[in-house]
């Protein structure tokens, strides 16, 4: 079975969040299942710098929105993991150093449309016609996966094929939610410059109230919909998470499946971890210790072994909850707690907890940026990592803080919830539970939960048992991997019916 992965984000070249994590490392697990897994990916520098054996396979010049000398096309290399990966080479569209959706004043790319209208396009193309390569290296998948709004219009494309693109077989198509919040809507004026007929620009289409949704067009016209956990599958067919396309997902409930993330467990082991000060196993928890002294000294935080220390990693946005733990400060910090914090996002809440660490020197520590190693080191420092999210698809830092002994303390939402069992009086003792719940998300809620932290946390014994537990629980992509093959195999079956 062949699989092209269309995604604009995938570690080790570039990512922005979760979905980097994910396309990095779905595929080594799907190629475990025979799956034979490519990616397709644009081109920006840090991955056309790391492909190996580039070899040029097309030559896209006249996409839309593109100069017609504007050099432009589609190249095959080794990925870092050994797959192949295509890259669309085009430096006007992808040229571009830093985050790979903003500009350096914070902002969309006003191409943004254009951009990844360019992505769905060529996913297309090669999903009809093969990736150009020529003789007995020509490669056409079985099963185009898309993920989020930036791969939205390849089953657009598929479903309103192109001169000379029609009448050829088409790929079975399934597309994967990571977030719904972002739907990449754009003006209706853009839909014919995208190369879109305006046939499809109707309610049952890709329009979202007046406006064209990359988003929609991928829900729409794919033949298979999954998201990245079974509660959030739920969620998202009601109006509080649907964000406008509940209705849409009801209608198509019977094809949208929850599979949940997995992670890289070889990329995240405390027991070969190179970032850490201190390696360690479920076996060796109190080396742990070094971990934690050495996030104080990292976040200015007074040397205490013994302060429960709380940590965040994130994306610093309402969607985390993070207005919610700036209002919890003070409490923490009157517990005898601390607090470090590893992110970047919205100037207001960055301004807050900035604002929150000068006011409790050596108790709120605060590295504002992107800092992938640093986030090992604080899974394995920290005693409890928070996810206080309004809504959460799945979510991977606390399934990290899982694998690390660190107890996450979350939010009873979307993967959340599907990932951490409360520690309640029965799970204590049944030995199942995992980190702390909450519900619903206020600050009051939030407070309850972290005040169990710290009636747990003296209580050595019982805390250990409690991480054990998290380090014991599987958190790795095996069963999800089957359950995609299983919804790719159907995506085949319903192509096959045309
Ligand atoms: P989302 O994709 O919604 O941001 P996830 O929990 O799925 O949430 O994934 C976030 C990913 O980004 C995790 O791998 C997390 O460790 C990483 N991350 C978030 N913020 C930072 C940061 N400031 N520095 C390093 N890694 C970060
Ligand atoms: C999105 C979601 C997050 C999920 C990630 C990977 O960014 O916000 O919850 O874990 O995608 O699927």
């Amino acid at each position: 079975m062949r699989v092209l992965f269309v995604t604009s984000e995938c570690l080790p070249y570039v990512k922005t969040g979760g979905l980097g994590d994910v396309a990095g490392a779905l595929p080594a697990a799907l190629r475990a299942e025979g799956v034979d897994v490519r990616t397709l990916i644009p081109g920006y520098p840090g991955v056309l710098d790391r492909l190996e054996n580039i070899k040029v396979l097309r030559d896209l010049r006249g996409l839309p929105g593109l100069p017609s000398a504007a050099p432009a096309r589609l190249v095959a290399g080794r990925g870092v993991d050994g797959g192949t990966v295509y890259a669309l080479d085009i430096p006007s569209f992808f040229g571009r150093k830093g985050n790979p959706y903003l500009g350096p004043d914070g902002k969309d790319w006003s191409d943004n449309h254009l951009r990844f209208a360019a992505l769905g396009r060529i996913a297309a193309l090669i999903g009809l016609a093969g990736d150009g390569a020529s003789g007995r290296a020509a490669w056409k998948p079985d099963v185009l996966h898309g993920h989020d709004w930036q791969a939205g219009l390849a089953a657009a494309h598929l479903h309103f094929p192109l001169w000379p693109l029609a009448g050829l077989k088409r790929p079975g198509t399934v597309f994967t939610i990571h977030n719904l919040a972002f739907q990449g809507l754009f003006p209706a004026e853009t839909v014919p410059t995208l190369g879109l007929p305006w046939d499809g620009f109707t309610p049952q289409g890709f329009e979202f109230y007046s406006q064209l949704s990359f988003l929609k067009a991928g829900l729409v016209y794919s033949d298979r919909l999954t998201t990245v956990s079974p509660t959030y599958a739920t969620e998202i067919q009601g109006e509080i998470f649907g964000f406008g396309m509940d209705g849409l997902l009801r209608a198509r409930a019977d094809v949208l499946h929850g599979i949940l993330n997995g992670i890289d467990t070889d990329a995240w082991d405390p027991a070969r971890d190179p970032q850490l000060s201190a390696l360690y196993d479920a076996d060796t928890l109190p080396a742990k210790e070094t971990n934690k002294a050495d996030i104080q000294r990292a976040f200015g935080l007074s040397p205490d072994i013994h302060a429960p220390l709380f940590g965040i990693v994130s994306r610093l946005t309402d969607q985390k909850g993070i207005d919610l733990v700036v209002q919890a400060i003070p409490h923490i910090v009157a517990r005898g707690g601390q607090l470090a914090v590893l992110g970047t996002g919205t100037a207001s809440l960055e301004q807050a907890l900035a604002g929150a660490a000068r006011h409790y020197p050596g108790r709120v520590g605060l590295v504002l940026g992107y800092d992938e190693a640093l986030s090992h080191r604080l899974q394995a420092g920290v005693d409890v990592l928070m996810v206080p999210s309004r809504f959460e698809p799945c979510g991977l830092t606390q399934m990290y803080a899982l694998r690390y002994g660190t107890l996450p303390l979350v939010a009873r939402v979307g993967g959340l919830a599907d990932t951490v069992t409360d520690c309640t009086d029965d799970a204590l003792s049944d030995g199942t539970a995992t980190g702390f719940t909450f519900g619903p998300v206020t600050v009051p809620s939030l407070i309850n939960a972290i005040d169990r932290a710290f009636a747990l946390h003296p209580q050595t014994e019982r805390w250990r048992g409690v991480q054990r537990s998290a380090m014991a629980r599987d958190v790795s992509w095996g069963a999800s991997a089957r359950h995609y093959v299983e919804t790719y195999k159907a995506a085949m079956a319903a192509a096959d019916r045309g």
